[in-house]
Order: C-alpha cells, then structure tokens, then sequence
C-alpha cells in the first residue's frame, strides 16, 4: 500500500539543492563576495562608493566597511562577511585579506572537487596548513620587537593606514595612534592590556586632517546647556546621571483637576519647588559640574546657570560610562542618591568651539590614563574615513603592544609562506598535500592582488619574489614595492604588520572555506513574503 507514496518530511515549498551542486552554488557565491573587495586591497586598491536605501553615501576602502553596507542575500556570502566582521573585531585591520584569502582557498578547492578529491579531505589538508603556517609565522616569519619601541609602531599603525584615504597625514595620525594606545595600556600581572575602547574618538568636521589632535581627557560632543553657565569650571566635581531632570508629563496629566485659577498658579509653583529641590541636591553635595544622558527641562538649566553649574544633557550612554571611568565618579540614576562620593573629578571642564559647534572638554582627569582624539577634516565623507583609518591603526598599534610581533607586509609573509610550505606538503603525504598545495597558492593570491590593484604585472612579480625567497639568499622580508613594481625588502619599507593580523585572518579564513565545503545539502524554507498592505496600510 505504502509504495509509491513519497515521504514527506519537508514542508511544502522548501527548496533543497544537494551534492556537487549545493557546493558548487556556495562557492561561487563566497567567490563573488571575495571579488568585489579584491579590488581594494592595498594602498593602491581602488574606493567603493556605496550608497544605502536612505540614499546616505559611504565612500571607504575598508573590506569590512563595504561588506557591512551591502546588503548579502546568499547564506554562503554571509558567512564570508561574518569573517570580515570577526576579523575587524579581532585586529582591526586585515579584513579584506580574510575574504580575499577565503575566497581563493574555495577557488582552489574547485579544481580539487573537480579532480573527485573528498571535501573532508581537502578540509583536513587545510587544517594541517593553517596550523603549520601559524607556527612558521610565530617562529620564522615573525620578528619580536619591544612593546616600547616607538618606531615599530608607528610603522604598523602607518600600515595600515596606508590603503586608507588619508595618505598625505599618515605619519602624524600614525603617532597620535601610538601616543593614544600607550597612554591607555596598562600592566596586569605579566601581561601588557591595551583596551582601544577606553580611547574616545570624536569627530567634527571643518579644518583638515592634520587639525586632528589628541586630547589628554575626554572631549563630549555637546555644548553646556544654557549660555549663563560658566564657560569653564576649574577643579571640576562632576555628578554623572543618566536619568532625566525633568517632570515626567504623565505624571501631571494622570493627577490634576484644575478648576481655578488659582490651582494653576499652585501646580506651577509646585513644579517650580520641585526644580529648585534637584538643583538644591545637586548644589548640596558639592557638584559644579552636571553630565546628564537625558534629558534637563529649560527651568533646571536656568536654576542650574544661576548657582554656577555648568550642565550637559543628552550625552550618549558610552560617553558617561567613558567619564565615570576617566573621572572615578559613579553613575547615579536618581537625583535622590547621590552623594558626594559619586562625584568624579576633573581639574578642568570647559566648552570649546571646534568648527561650527561647540564641545565640551573634560582635562585633567583623575585616571590619567583617559585620551580622546578629536577627528578634524574637509567633509563628512572625510572624518568618516579618518576615524575607520584611525580605528584601524588603534587596534594594530594595540595588538603590537601587547604580543610583541610583527611580520613583514606588503605580500612578503604570504609569499613565504606558500614556499615554505610547498616544500613541507611532501611531508605530508596523501591526498591531503594536494590541500597543502592549493593553500599554498591561495597565499599568492595577496602580493597577486597588491601588484594588479597597482598597475604592476603580476605574474612578473610573483616570479621576482618567489625567487626573492627561495635559494641561499633568500629574504623572508622581500615583499612588493609598490613604488616600482619590483620586490624589496619590507623591513627597509617600514611596512610592517602585527603577527595578529596574519594568523587571524589565516585562521578565520580556513574556517569559513572548510564550513563551506563541507555542506552538502541546502535546506531552505520558503520564504515567509510580507502580507500586502491593505487599504488601511501604512504606504504613503
Ligand atoms: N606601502 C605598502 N606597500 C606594499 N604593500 C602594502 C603597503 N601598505 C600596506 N600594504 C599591504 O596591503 C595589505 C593590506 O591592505 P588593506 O587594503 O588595508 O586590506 P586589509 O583590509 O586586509 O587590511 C597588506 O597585505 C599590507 O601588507
Ligand atoms: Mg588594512
């Protein structure tokens, strides 16, 4: 009876591609995502211009940025843009070589799918590469360099910036960078933390980019409240609340009854009393200084100027988190709570005018290891690529400070790589070392793409430096000049990168290749289409 009818275990309308086939549609989508940010590799790669739905324009060179943007239908290119996104999380920099890399590592496995190689063996291969790479990047390829040496980290921070639309002030964002991370590094037991997060970067534009500048405090991007107030308060005491200093409208609606006018002037005035009482807490316990993340009514702000406090409202929540830390005060929720004991302290609070608007400085910190940057330059467009640059460089200068190594750039760490481990696929043996090979040659694919974003021919050069690192003479630096096209020594360059860069996007980039690889099987549900507006919809 039963024979013949088909099982269903799926629901009706579920798409399911399986074998070569599933594989082959992941791949080529993980391919195209990989495509279109190789493009921008390097200092010489080209801009994307992006434009979202809003209409609102990103104009950036940084893989993780464009990936963001887009807008990825495929579950395969997604996991491609999750890699940038962990990469960016991880080290800052080194986002587009990760998709580059994962995107040739599948090119590769398709020649070896084609030659009926098992996916879990070309995985397996893959494992045993990333592995050995790492190790050769830690113990050959890696120089240690001493977390206090200046130059070296600034050279880093300067390399990765150097791809960046801001090359005319590389070398004093580059420093601002490494005064900022040291300024925020701290020992804890026999390890050196550098937390980026604690650097506040603002940014304003109007002047140009060499107007940037460090700041040994935190700058707010808000203006004090009311014009009375004082402009500057020296040996500031600062309450720090993130609940508002107003009457809650609902509260007065849900209460009175008013039928004389009489009651009207008693209600006013009982609001009235209940401002003086804030600002009468405020003033008891020693506050001259008021950082509110709400809201402050105007009557508060007018009581607030007549005592001589100087008061900020509507602060982003970082922001107060990122004072209470610079000025040891505490965040308080009600009014009612606070104490002189929360109050930070700054020896200056003051309001500047940057450009067209004013900002509020807070200097002198009680933890002196508080640094903000205040962005400046030409357009919007311009800051924003400033403070991803900056982002960049921060992490980087970061990861230095705190592993101690660095691998040469400018393709020169991959180049050797994939020798070196060409030779060490014969100890491998099996099936497996066609996988160490094909990893191999996915290095290729980052001095490849530096030298053709550059103009440069690429075949040429790899054969330049392919020799550059193989031989008695061999230079484990010799990476791409892009000056000239020819291979040079990286060192000599100063383009130097964090060990951290390489092995994490190695890493992530083999893992995202050997999930994709092993899928045999897509199962996607139909998808749910969004129920037509009627007539009473919400279109306009
Ligand atoms: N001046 C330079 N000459 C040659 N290569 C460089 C130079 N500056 C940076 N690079 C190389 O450019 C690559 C990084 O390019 P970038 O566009 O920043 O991509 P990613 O998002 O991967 O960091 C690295 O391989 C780095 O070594
Ligand atoms: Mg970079």
């Amino acid at each position: 009876m039963l024979q013949g009818t088909p099982i269903l275990v799926l629901k009706e309308g579920t798409e399911r591609d399986r074998g070569k086939g599933a594989t082959s549609n992941n791949i080529a989508a993980a391919r195209a995502i990989a495509d279109t940010v190789r493009t921008t590799l390097g200092p010489r790669g080209m801009d994307k211009m992006l434009v979202d739905s809003m209409g609102d324009i990103t104009i950036t060179n940084d893989g993780v940025t464009i990936l963001k943007e887009v807008d990825v239908e495929h579950p395969a290119a997604k996991m491609l843009v999750e890699v940038a996104k962990t990469q960016d999380q991880q080290c800052g920099d080194g986002t587009t070589t990760a998709v580059v890399l994962a995107g040739e590592l599948l090119k590769r496995s398709e020649y070896l799918l084609e030659q009926n190689v098992h996916p879990t063996v070309i995985t397996r291969g893959f494992l045993l590469a990333v592995q050995q790479a790492k190790h050769l990047l830690e113990t050959e390829i890696g120089t240690s360099v001493k977390p206090e040496d200046d130059t070296v980290l600034i050279d880093c921070a300067s390399t990765a910036m150097g791809s960046k639309g801001v090359f005319g002030s590389r070398d004093e964002l580059a420093k601002i960078a490494v005064q900022a991370v040291r300024k925020i590094s701290e020992v804890r037991g026999d390890k050196t933390v550098a937390d980026v997060d604690q650097i506040k970067v603002e940014k304003r534009h109007g002047g140009t980019i060499s107007d940037t500048a460090l700041i040994q405090g935190i700058v707010i991007d808000k203006e004090r409240g009311h014009p009375r107030m004082p402009g500057e308060v020296a040996n500031a005491k600062i309450a720090l609340l993130n609940s508002a200093l107003e009457i809650k409208k609902t509260e007065i609606e849900g209460k009175i009854n008013i039928k004389t006018p009489n009651q009207i002037q008693g209600f006013l005035d009982e609001e009235d009393k209940t401002f003086h009482k804030m600002v009468d807490a405020i003033k008891a316990v020693g506050a001259n200084v008021v950082v509110c993340q709400k809201g402050i009514d105007d009557v508060v702000l007018h009581y607030l100027a007549k005592q001589s406090i100087y008061a900020v409202k509507q602060v982003k929540e970082s922001d107060l988190q990122k004072l209470a830390r610079a000025t040891g005060g505490k965040i308080v929720t009600g009014i009612k709570e606070l104490t002189s004991a929360d109050l930070g302290s700054a020896e200056k609070v003051y309001e500047q005018k940057v450009g067209d608007d004013k900002m509020t400085y807070v200097t002198g910190c009680a933890n002196p290891r508080s640094v903000s940057i205040l962005i400046r330059g030409g357009t919007e467009h311009v800051t924003q690529e400033v403070e991803r640059s900056l982002h960049d460089a921060l992490k980087v200068v970061a990861s230095v400070i705190e592993d101690g190594v660095v691998c040469p750039g400018g393709g020169a760490s991959e180049i050797d790589l994939a020798v070196k481990l060409r030779k060490w696929a014969g100890t491998v043996g099996g099936r497996e070392q066609l996988a160490v090979e094909a990893f191999a040659q996915s290095l290729e694919a980052v001095p490849w793409a530096l030298t053709e974003n550059a103009g440069y021919d690429s075949i040429n050069t790899l054969i330049d430096l392919r020799s550059a690192h193989d031989g008695p003479n061999a230079n484990k630096n010799a990476g791409i000049n892009l000056a000239d096209g020819k291979s040079a020594d990286m060192w000599k360059l100063h383009i130097i990168e964090p060990l951290r860069v390489k092995t994490q996007a190695l890493s992530s980039a083999t893992e995202v290749a050997s999930m994709i690889l092993r899928i045999d099987d897509i199962i996607a549900s139909k998808k749910s289409t969004p129920p037509p507006a009627g007539p009473g919809g919400h279109e306009h």
